[in-house]
């Protein structure tokens, strides 16, 4: 049938690795579940659907252990064969979510044990089973041992209530609120074992940007049918809570957060919502930032309005989610520094069940941005990362940008709050300043195209999230890698000829679009194409002028002492390195200094000729991709091909339409001719 992409990473077609197939299906007998939990259910039915697809054969389920073989998974509790291995001590060290695949043997006969403390660990334990084999790894001498660095791996679904998806790219909202809460869509199931299969455990179903509705009575019995139908995937669900909720529709005066009347509210509120989801995960806010109400309307702080909203989910186990991304209407001296200079001051001053949820970067989701100084800052507060998987500033819907390096690249950074080696990545997991209270947030790019995430290689940015969540130390590479092998094919030639292709995808698009540390230079409000001219708009930091400040005698928003002094929020050795354009990596270059056109970079050119070229080797990075892919016909089935093809086509016009928009827009400034090798305005 036509290969849509709705299968994602879960395709499950026989292998055509011969010798493989064959070591496999030698090996594999049989299927030995005990216990009858809607989760070890699933587990069981995965196990089943993925080795029948994979082998080509019927793998039976088995109820005894009669012939050497067997898959047998389950917890010690569900299951006498894993009681019987004795391994409790190990699996203490994985935890609750953590699972133990061994090659051992029970009674005298091989098998393959897939075991955990809790059903959801043997289900995330079924899914790595099954993706050894669809990368076709040995799995004769396994031993496995995995757990989740982070507690919390949730998306946040920007989804409105009438379907539309803010910055959605892939369709329309997957929750069909006018059918629930009665009908229910397989497709919610399907989403929720693709979650599962990458150890995504939480998704935020509504906006940021929030709409009180949802915590009617109304909408909470359709959300509970949302969370019954994703729970046996281990998935839990939350929702935005807007500030000003005990107004709009608890008929309250105020939403103060210190008003005895206003708390009660939410803990009322709580109870009635635990009440029909007792594993509700708890709330995302997004208060006093781009117009949405929050604390600041009654003078009282963010620590103030995370608490009241902690204290209310609080004795039902629920976690708020507090975003930091804040920045105020008057027009600052710089936009960067706003979230640091309000949320440092609160260290230490949120409830034990508070994170506080901080963009990758200090601006907002551009193609790269230096780190956000907030990682390091709060030492007693556990801050969680939020990335961008719909690509907002990336292309969207239509330009291939594997976002893994991106991420990867942020949480390799080193903050030095506690000296080197003190990464954003052990900021986020918890283990820098000991919180066990951790979470990794993913903006969702799924909607209801078939494919689920507009480009076919959407996907992989999904599952790269769902990997780096899990464990924010596995390489972008290693993560390519199994998503082509799972995705499209386990032939060498493909996946190597894919893999570098997604590996340089990011950095073409930085490069045709904002390189050498510009940022925020894309058209007005939608953010697809170049819109370097952006001025007059009503708020001065929502235009592009603002960021690259481009005059005659040069380009870059000047951070350091002379200009608006954002380095500081940075430890010493980082304030030291950006604060020098000649230490500063190049890729950081203009979002830190304002440099002129004539400042010579690394390679020895001038600013602008440098500038010039990297748009250049954008287009050029996306004209090899697309030859890359066109050898590729023949071997990826024609519709995916097809559609990949077309769309790399796009990003191609779209990559000249951005170099030449913003080198002609330069140049008045620049006054220099193009360097040679730099392709004429069309
Ligand atoms: C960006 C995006 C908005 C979104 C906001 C946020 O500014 O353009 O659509 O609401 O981020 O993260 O809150």
């Amino acid at each position: 049938y036509a290969e849509d992409g709705y299968r994602l990473w879960l395709r499950y077609d026989q292998l055509n690795d011969a010798a493989r197939l064959k070591d496999y299906r030698k090996a594999i007998s049989g299927i030995l579940v005990d216990g009858d939990s809607p989760t070890l259910l699933a587990a069981e039915k995965e196990l089943k659907m993925g080795l029948d697809g994979l082998l080509g054969k019927a793998v039976p389920l088995t109820e005894k252990l009669t012939r050497k073989g067997a898959i047998v998974a389950g917890t010690p509790e569900s299951s006498p064969l894993i009681r019987s291995l004795n391994i409790n001590d190990k699996l203490q060290e994985v935890g609750e979510e953590g699972y133990l695949i061994l090659s051992t043997t029970i009674n005298g006969k091989k098998v393959t044990a897939i075991a955990a403390n809790t059903a959801v660990g043997v289900l995330y334990g079924s899914f790595h089973f099954l993706r050894l084999l669809q990368t076709t790894q040995d799995i004769s001498r396994l031993s496995i041992s995995s757990s989740p660095k982070t507690e919390h791996r949730v998306l946040n679904h920007w989804d409105n209530l009438d379907r539309t998806v803010e910055r959605g790219y892939a369709g329309f909202s997957l929750w069909d609120w006018h059918k629930l809460p009665d009908y229910i869509d397989q497709r919610y199931i399907d989403y929720a074992r693709a979650n599962a299969s990458i150890g995504i455990n939480g998704t935020v179903l509504t906006n940021v940007n929030a709409n009180a509705l949802v915590l009617t009575e109304e909408y909470l019995i359709k959300v509970k049918a949302l969370a019954d139908a994703f729970r046996p995937y281990g998935l839990k669900v939350y929702l935005t809570a807007r500030f000003s909720a005990p107004i709009e529709i608890g008929g309250l005066k105020t939403a103060d957060p210190v008003d005895p009347q206003v708390q009660q509210w939410w803990k009322d509120k709580a109870s009635e919502i635990y009440s029909h989801i007792p594993d509700f995960g708890g709330f995302l806010v997004k208060a006093d930032s781009e117009g949405q109400p929050g604390p600041h309307n009654y003078k009282r702080t963010h620590a103030e309005g995370a608490n009241m909203l902690a204290d209310a989910v609080a004795p039902h186990k629920g976690i708020v989610m507090w975003r930091a991304f804040v920045y105020s209407h008057e027009a600052p001296d710089d936009r960067a520094k706003q979230a640091y200079n309000e949320f440092k001051p609160l260290d230490g001053k949120f409830r034990d069940n508070v994170l506080v949820q901080v963009k990758n970067g200090a601006i907002d989701f551009q193609p790269r941005e230096p780190f956000h100084p907030l990682f390091g800052a709060m030492p007693e507060t556990p801050l969680m990362m939020e990335f961008q998987i719909t690509q907002e500033y990336l292309g969207q819907g239509t330009h291939l940008a594997y976002l893994a390096p991106m991420w990867e690249e942020v949480l390799d950074a080193d903050t030095y709050a506690k000296g080197k080696g003190s990464t954003v990545a052990k900021v986020v997991d918890g283990s820098l300043d000991n919180h066990s209270l951790s979470a990794m947030a993913g903006v969702a790019n799924i909607g209801t195209d078939r494919n689920w995430t507009g480009h076919q290689f959407g996907q992989a940015n999904w599952y790269a999230f769902g990997r780096l969540a899990w464990n924010p130390y596995l390489s972008s590479e290693e993560i390519a890698e199994e998503w082509i092998k799972m995705t499209f094919s386990n032939k060498e030639e493909v996946v190597s000829a894919i893999k570098t292709m997604m590996l340089n995808s990011h950095e073409a698009v930085v490069n045709y679009m904002t390189p050498l540390g510009l940022h925020h230079i894309m058209g007005w409000s939608h953010h697809y194409g170049p819109g370097a001219w952006i001025k007059d708009k009503h708020r001065a930091d929502w235009t592009s002028v603002y960021y690259h400040k481009a005059d005659e005698n040069g380009v870059g928003f000047d951070r350091t002492k002379t200009g608006s002094n954002a380095v500081a929020q940075y430890f010493p050795p980082v304030e030291e390195e950006f604060s020098n354009p000649e230490k500063t990596p190049e890729k950081y270059l203009l979002w830190f200094h304002h440099l002129p056109w004539d400042y010579k970079v690394e390679s020895g050119r001038t600013l602008w000729d440098e500038l010039a070229l990297r748009y250049q080797s954008g287009v050029d990075t996306v004209r090899q991709m697309q030859r890359t892919w066109d050898a590729l016909e023949g071997k990826v089935d024609p519709e995916r091909f097809r559609h990949v093809k077309t769309f790399l086509e796009i990003q191609e016009k779209d990559a000249e339409w951005w170099r030449d928009a913003t080198l002609l827009y330069f140049q008045t400034f620049s006054k220099r001719p193009l360097p040679e090798g730099v392709e004429k305005p069309t």
